[in-house]
């Protein structure tokens, strides 16, 4: 059964004195064990996504339209008892920045043993201090740096900690929302070395969300690209890095390649039309391309048509009507 369904799901955020569409009509899913990547780029609505999910929304946030089903259970028509027995032991988070908010002065096994406890009151200390530490063993901390507190700890090593505190009561979906984004590319590579051995040893299903495609693409077998808001083109891993269709995906990839790599331009920016800021009224408006204004294949159809997803494989699907020629260059 599909782990997770999501359909036509558009969000948005009241301000003063208005509506911002932050996610516009998304709809993807996941399968037991499988991990999706989203990447884009920042204000893209990666984290409204992964909040959604949790219901988690803050309250300047509503769900505009669509729906979340989780095991197949619409997430927002749940009770509070239901949503409960969902969070963090169904679904859990691993929140962007989320390692400066340990607790500076608790120690960090007791601290994930807490976690444990919140959910299985019924678990002894001892129990959860040992569950705690064999998960530690799994993302590697050293058994004598379990009882430390944060300070004592390197970003790495508390990203660690924060890993091991989402996985401790088993969940069915992680969802890891920039995990590796603030430490420096040596540690960057132990930790997604972490969560691919976890992935695969606890066969997990994962949300990984992130700015990067490089990061994105090594630990995800699926890839969602969204700018503004929308999903742009979706497909596997091999899809998405070898044939990318949209414009702004084969940009991301461009500027992922070594200088010496002619096989991508950088598409030019086109500093003149003014910005894509999407507000909420126009049903035409929101099937235009949240691309347009930066795209460098623009055309005069991109601007006066509204745009449609192309479907390249059963897998693969990109929202531009523009594509053409062989994707493979
Ligand atoms: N609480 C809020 N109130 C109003 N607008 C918000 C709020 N949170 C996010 N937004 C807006 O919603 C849009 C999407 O934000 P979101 O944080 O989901 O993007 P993101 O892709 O996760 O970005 P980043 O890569 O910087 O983390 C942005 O335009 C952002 O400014
Ligand atoms: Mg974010």
């Amino acid at each position: 059964m599909t782990l997770l369904d999501v359909s036509n799901l558009s969000i948005g955020y009241r301000l003063r004195d208005r509506l911002i569409k932050a996610v516009d009509s998304v709809s993807f899913s996941l399968e037991p064990g499988k991990t999706l990547g989203f990447v884009g780029e920042s204000g893209s609505g990666k984290t409204t996504i992964g909040m959604s999910l949790l219901r988690l929304l803050p309250e300047n946030a509503s769900v505009l339209s669509g729906s979340i089903r989780f095991e197949g259970r619409d997430v927002y028509s749940l009770s509070d008892e239901s949503l409960r027995a969902i969070r963090w032991k169904k679904i859990a988070m691993i929140f962007q920045a989320a390692m400066n908010a340990l607790n500076p002065v608790q120690r960090i096994n007791e601290q994930v043993a807490e976690a444990l406890l919140i959910h299985h009151p019924k678990m002894s200390k001892r129990d959860a201090l040992a569950r705690t530490a064999q998960l530690f063993e799994s993302v590697g901390i050293p058994e004598n740096r379990h009882a430390d507190y944060p300070h004592q700890y390197s970003g790495g090593m508390k990203q660690r900690a924060i890993i091991a505190m989402a996985l401790i009561c088993q969940p069915l979906l992680l969802i890891a929302d920039e995990p590796t984004t603030a430490l420096d590319v040596i540690v960057q590579g132990q930790i997604l070395k972490v969560i691919r051995a976890i992935q695969q040893e606890m066969a997990i299903a994962m949300i990984f969300i992130s700015h990067d495609i490089s990061v994105v693409a090594d630990v995800c077998h699926d890839i969602a690209v969204m700018y503004g808001g929308r999903i742009i083109e979706a497909g596997q891993r091999s899809e998405i890095l070898e044939t990318p269709a949209h414009p702004y995906t084969r940009m991301l990839l461009a500027s992922n390649l070594t200088l010496s790599d002619h096989s991508f331009d950088m598409p030019t920016v086109h500093q003149s039309r003014k910005a894509n800021i999407r507000h909420l009224g126009s049903t035409k408006e929101n099937d235009m391309c949240p691309f347009v204004c930066h795209c460098r294949q623009i055309t005069d159809h991109c601007q006066a048509t509204p745009q449609k997803w192309m479907v390249l494989s059963s897998s693969h699907r990109v929202f531009c009507n523009n594509i053409a020629g062989d994707l493979t260059k």
